[in-house]
């Protein structure tokens, strides 16, 4: 029996007999040959089934299967120009593992409710592949950059007793006889983690009843979140700049070929090296004013105003000291002007929007209490994090990037709802 082989290493089997186990991806027929596309998941390779090659039998069975059927395929690894990938298989043998008919998506072109309907068979095309792997080196990036980086990963909860992130894009659920909810943000935790580990992180899914449709809004995606004890909104800012330059680098160096497949920029991307710009909220207010936008001071931005905010810069900026009131209870105020909050934003260039969140933390017991009460939060399920302001309390700070619209910025996508394996919209629970 010839080694099983993944598409992706077929370079190193010049010449030789092999296996591969996949789905058929596409198929075209011309006279004594049968052209099989044959994906693994590793890559996409073409089959040749010549019928000088192969018994009767195999060339028939070649002729009768359906697009994803499942295969496996022995033959000749040969080497051809042609080939996207630079080699071929001629075939000598093939089995069907499992026959398919009437495969739903076809090559043609689908609406996107349709695919959206068939996710779960969506994910096998090339495209959707393409983005899915940008992903998961997105991922591993972000955490690669806290990991190497003396951070300490510290998985926050996902039911809560709480609020974080504002009562109204809660999502309730009973547990047991108390009423409790879906995670908003891990940060309340990072900062108890914090004041334990000095520098720590989480990586999980986050939970939002966003009521609006939007090209930004899931109402659940995943957030990588550091915290660190001792660090002010100056150093929330480098972090963040730094972390995103890793993450874009990381990305350029493993994912090119696939960023071009996608017909993706790099030159935008390339330009995203430090410094980043650094505006206040007021200075980008007059920003915006200028371009005859329609924003009034002490409202947060909105899409467009994000979009207008962005493109006026050729790389991420960072937009800080947002007026306390349109922020979480949980800000610091500025010293130097109470009604502004030491909070910050990165706003992606290209019209991508705000991708991270965060800030320096109000450090202080009373001046949290008293924010509490102006946020009408009721104490007692925060109990637990005031008692951080009474044992050890020291300024801190920190932030969260989410990972769908981090993606749809380096993929150049649209719409959040491709960056995701399996999205939850406004409305959408299916597959
Ligand atoms: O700005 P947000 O709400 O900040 C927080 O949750 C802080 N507690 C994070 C922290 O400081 N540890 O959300 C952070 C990021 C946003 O910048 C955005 O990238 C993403 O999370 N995000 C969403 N992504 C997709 N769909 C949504 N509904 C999102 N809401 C926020
Ligand atoms: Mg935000």
């Amino acid at each position: 029996m010839p080694d099983t082989i993944r598409i992706n290493d077929v370079c190193d089997f010049e010449g030789r007999e092999i296996a591969i186990e996949g789905w058929l991806y596409n198929k075209r027929t011309s006279g004594k040959l049968h052209f099989l596309q044959v994906r693994d998941g590793s890559g996409t390779i073409q089959c040749v089934v010549f019928k000088g090659d192969v018994s009767p039998e195999v060339f028939e069975r070649a002729a009768d299967i359906g697009q994803e059927s499942a295969l496996r395929v022995v033959g000749t690894v040969r080497a051809d120009a042609r080939s996207p990938i630079g080699f071929e298989i001629g075939v000598g043998d093939l089995e069907v593992v499992h026959r398919t008919v009437d495969y739903p998506i076809t090559p043609k072109a689908h609406g996107t409710a349709f695919l959206m309907d068939h996710r779960h068979l969506w994910l096998r095309s090339s495209r959707q592949h393409a983005i899915l792997r940008v992903r998961s080196k997105i991922v591993k990036a972000c955490r690669a950059y806290c990991d190497n980086n003396g951070f300490v990963l510290i998985d926050a909860p996902i039911f809560t007793p709480s609020s974080c992130e504002g009562s109204s894009t809660l999502f309730e659920t009973d547990y047991f006889d108390e009423q409790a909810y879906l995670t908003q943000s891990g940060q309340l935790y990072m900062e108890a983690a914090a004041m334990a580990f000095g520098k720590v992180y989480c990586f999980g899914p986050t939970f939002r009843a966003e009521k609006s449709k939007t090209r930004r809004h899931l109402t659940e995606f995943w957030m990588i979140e550091p915290e660190v004890a001792y660090m002010d909104l100056a150093g929330d800012m480098d972090l963040a700049e730094d972390f995103i330059c890793y993450v874009v680098q990381q990305v350029l160096e493993t994912c090119r070929p696939t960023l071009e497949y996608l017909q993706r920029d790099l030159t935008a991307l390339e330009r995203v090296q430090k410094p980043f710009p650094r505006i206040s909220y007021s200075d980008a207010h007059d920003l915006l004013k200028k371009a005859g936008c329609d924003h009034t001071w002490g409202d947060d931005f909105g899409a467009e105003d994000e979009t207008v905010l962005g493109n006026a810069h050729d790389r991420p900026v960072i937009v800080h000291r947002y007026p306390a009131a349109c922020k979480a209870f949980y800000m610091k105020g500025d010293p130097e002007n109470s009604q502004q909050a030491l909070c910050m934003d990165v706003l992606a260039p290209e019209g991508y929007g705000e991708i991270v969140g965060g800030g320096q933390r109000e450090d202080d017991l009373e001046v949290l209490r008293r924010k509490l009460a102006e946020h009408g939060l009721d104490e007692a399920p925060f109990a637990w994090y005031l008692d951080l302001r009474r044992y050890g309390s020291v300024p801190h700070a920190g932030f969260g990037l989410g990972i769908e619209r981090t993606v749809a910025w380096i993929c150049g996508l649209p719409h959040v709802r491709e960056t995701i394996p399996f999205p939850r919209l406004l409305q959408r629970l299916y597959p």
